[in-house]
């Protein structure tokens, strides 16, 4: 049975082909359309998934829309009307949004595709969210824990799940938190009241947060107050995004906070204000991270289960995810590589697979590499025709070469296989560097990623030696898998580690096991040989404002506008002609930190 799964029209839309039962491609729009952030009718990713199967539309049994736009217009409506007449201005632009494309759906999908209107099929917006997460996980049983800013009207629920021994699936939901009442809204009102992109940038508040202490914890449990049913409600007057789309914090907000952040003044975090910011941001990461365990313990407590499966924007705050595994009693936690809103484009297929359908359960594979295939040839034909040195050669004298490149110093754009899907680079459309000095990061920062100093790099490290450099809890190493959590660098190697360890001395890092991205692993090992730390700065391959790069030609294009000294696609090394001899080796670089 053919399904293909379709999130769209919020920001980051996708597409998922789901082939009896297991999914055989799904990437992100933006990843095509080089538009970040894409939120339009995913076509090109469901013609990237159509044509990796090589099937037409009308081999394709049902076609899945993540949400029901019509729970969402009544979610959108009945809250218009309820604060009318603050509403007004927010009316017309809902409607059109609305009554423009989302309510539609069905005939837009149908038209679209040509495929019938009865094969388009909806789930639920948190169903979604909570299939992507449990029926992607390696669990048989779990309790599930969805939160976002908002679906239809859900905006947290919980449930759990089940794959029986007859091959049957059961997904329940126990209790849902419902609109206007959001964790991911409060979240994502800081993160525009301190100047950063809503639904884009709320990662920033979580590095912002590092830097600052929670001394405003009291002011933000004013905003949300716990309620005696084990829920959470905000106090609405310190908000407006219900009421308007201009703007999520009210007036009384900005009297208990203090004035909002310019989002064009870099953050000073030597001055008052700028402390400030970095306060508030430690304490509604602090507020979150504390609701979230609160809410998971009564889950554990309730379902007496061992497995937590995370889905929802807010599943991918790494140091919330972090504290769950700690305090929350579940002893595994599961958080699928794009808990978000792309990530429903999966979801809803597969949901629709085995819940709609009831077909049998299958096992999937554990990873995160389902988008289009990179081609070496291609890179080594665009670098040819502009005179730089291509080799083409087998994988040890690649990886050697790498290794010897990062043991130079150089910065290397790495590109192989399948596309990751969901937000995050891990280890197959990733920059790769040395990890030792704060001197690459800034090298980083300032030649290429272009974004603000405060925001910490990544590392990877071989899942063998992981616990030398970093102190992995219980179930650590599963929420490190996608990087998904943020756990400490051991204080005996954080100045050796100084590139990828932040303020607070922790790396949301990922671990890799060799099956995952065996050429990756073994360039680590090799790195490790030369070095004697196998582990490298793993930054997503993209410049700032630019989707994670797809093709070979995304990545030389990348690699000539800014200063990655040398790139691989597949089989393939480039170097760039001016670049490399002089960069500092890796054992000057650790001379000079020791
Ligand atoms: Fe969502």
């Amino acid at each position: 049975m053919n399904i293909l799964g379709i999130s769209a029209h919020y920001h980051d839309s996708a597409a998922a082909l789901v082939v009896d039962g297991v999914p055989v491609c799904a990437v992100q729009e933006e990843r095509l359309s080089r538009h970040k952030g894409d939120s339009a009718f995913p076509l090109l990713a469901i013609e990237s998934c159509l044509q990796h199967a090589r099937m037409d539309p009308d081999e394709l049994d049902a076609v899945v829309f993540y949400e029901r736009p019509m729970l969402k217009f009544d979610r959108v409506l009945t809250c218009t009307l309820r604060a009318f007449p603050q509403s007004w201005r927010a009316f017309p632009k809902a409607m059109k949004n609305l009554l423009g494309e989302k309510v539609w759906m069905r005939g837009i999908v149908s038209s679209h595709l040509g495929v019938p209107g009865r094969k388009v099929l909806f789930t639920e917006h948190h169903q979604s969210h909570a299939a992507a997460a449990f029926l992607t996980a390696p669990t048989r049983r779990a309790a599930i824990m969805t939160a976002d800013a908002v679906g239809e009207w859900a905006t947290l629920s919980i449930g759990d799940g089940e794959r029986l021994s007859n091959g049957a699936t059961k997904i329940r939901r126990i209790r849902e938190i419902r609109f206007p009442h959001s964790l991911g809204m409060l979240y994502s009102t800081f993160t525009a009241y301190l100047g950063f992109k809503v639904n884009e940038d709320e990662y920033k508040v979580m590095g912002l947060a590092a830097y600052g202490k929670p001394t405003r914890v009291d002011d933000v449990r004013r905003l949300i107050r716990r309620t005696p049913d084990g829920a959470f409600a905000l106090d609405l007057k310190y908000f407006e995004f219900h009421t308007t789309a201009e703007r999520s914090y009210s007036s009384r907000f900005v009297e208990l906070f203090g004035p909002p952040r310019n989002p064009y003044e870099p953050i000073d975090f030597n001055t008052l204000e700028g402390q400030r910011f970095a306060d508030c941001a430690a304490s509604v990461q602090r507020v979150l991270e504390d609701t979230m365990v609160e809410l998971a313990q009564s889950l554990h407590r309730e379902t007496g289960l061992t497995d937590l499966c995370l889905g929802g924007g807010v599943a991918l705050n790494g140091v919330a995810n972090a504290h769950l595994l700690a305090e929350s009693g579940f002893d595994r936690i599961f958080v699928p590589p794009a808990p978000g809103d792309a990530g429903c484009a999966i979801g809803a297929a597969l949901y629709c697979d085995r819940i709609h359908f009831g077909n049998p359960d299958r096992d999937l594979p554990d990873h995160p590499f389902w988008g289009p295939s990179v081609d070496g040839s291609e890179l080594a034909q665009l670098a040819r025709e502009d005179g730089h040195s291509a080799a083409v050669c087998e994988d040890g004298a690649l990886i050697n070469h790498v290794a010897d490149d990062l043991a130079a110093g150089r910065i290397v754009g790495w590109m192989e296989g399948a596309l990751e899907f969901g937000p995050r680079a891990l280890g197959h459309r990733s920059i790769l560097a040395p990890p030792h000095t704060t001197e690459m990061r800034d090298r980083l920062n300032r030649e290429i990623k272009y974004r603000e100093p405060f925001r910490p790099f990544a590392p990877v490290v071989p899942i063998e030696a992981a616990g030398r450099y970093f102190d992995i809890p219980p179930g650590g190493a599963r929420l490190a898998r996608f990087m998904s959590g943020v756990f400490p660098v051991r204080r005996e190697w954080r100045s050796q580690l100084r590139a990828i360890t932040h303020v607070d001395g922790t790396a949301r890092l990922q671990i890799l096991e060799h099956a995952m991205a065996p050429r990756l692993h073994k360039l680590l090992e090799a790195y490790g040989r030369r070095t004697g730390i196998p582990v490298l700065l793993n930054t997503s391959f993209n410049l700032a404002g630019e989707p994670i790069v797809n093709r070979a030609v995304e990545g030389y294009s990348t690699f000539l506008r800014c200063k990655i000294d040398v790139l691989v696609a597949g089989g393939t090394r480039v170097m760039k002609r001016s670049s490399g001899m002089e960069r500092t080796p890796v054992n000057k670089m650790k001379e000079e930190v020791a």
